[in-house]
């Protein structure tokens, strides 16, 4: 059973957190960047499929991430990835764009539902302070969002959480 970890980043932050998740879940790989990646057929040889993007493209419709998963889009799309797990987690900033927090995790999401994901991960929006988000199904994120610019000492706990509800969801991390 394989669980891979990928990112994309543009500060560094997206990447920290992979760090830090990669030891809360026994059993995932390595983190992996996504810009190193030639092309996503290693994700056809997981069992479940961690991904981390930071939203940079404020307000847009498309590509919102500003990093190498926005050129990958469209192939996730295209992927056959019935069976798998996905989770994402977004780096944003609730505070400074706090009407468009973390809107990439929902582009990323609607990708990766598109090639047949079976999509976890999702958390509640309490205790979250935000105007709007285009992640945001209901009362609940489509992903875990993360933010290191204006509550960073809430990541830690965060993590946690998200690593005892992706175990519970994932059966390829037990
Ligand atoms: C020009 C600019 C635009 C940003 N746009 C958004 C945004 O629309 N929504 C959001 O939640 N955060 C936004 N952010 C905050 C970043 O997503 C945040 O700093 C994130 O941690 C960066 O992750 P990275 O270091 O992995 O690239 C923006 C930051 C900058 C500098």
């Amino acid at each position: 059973m394989a669980v891979g970890i990928y990112f994309a980043t543009t500060t560094g932050k997206t990447e920290d957190i992979a760090d830090r998740l990669h030891p809360l879940l026994n059993g995932s790989n390595t983190p992996q960047d996504l810009a190193d990646l030639q092309d996503l057929s290693p994700l056809n040889d997981l069992d479940a499929i961690i991904c981390g993007i930071p939203t940079w493209n404020t307000g847009a419709d498309s590509e919102r991430s500003g990093t190498a998963w926005d050129s990958m889009l469209e192939d996730i799309s295209k992927l056959s990835l019935t069976g798998k797990q996905v989770a994402i987690y977004g780096l944003g900033d609730s505070s400074t764009y706090t009407e468009n927090f973390c809107d990439a995790i929902e582009e990323l999401h609607q990708c990766f539902k598109d090639a047949g994901a079976t999509m976890v991960g999702y958390v509640s929006k309490d205790g979250y302070t935000f105007e709007d988000s285009k992640s945001l199904i209901g009362d609940k994120f489509c992903g875990l969002p993360l933010d290191e610019d204006s509550e960073s000492d809430m990541t830690d706990d965060r993590l946690m959480s998200w690593a005892i509800q992706l175990k519970q969801e994932i059966p390829a991390l037990n």
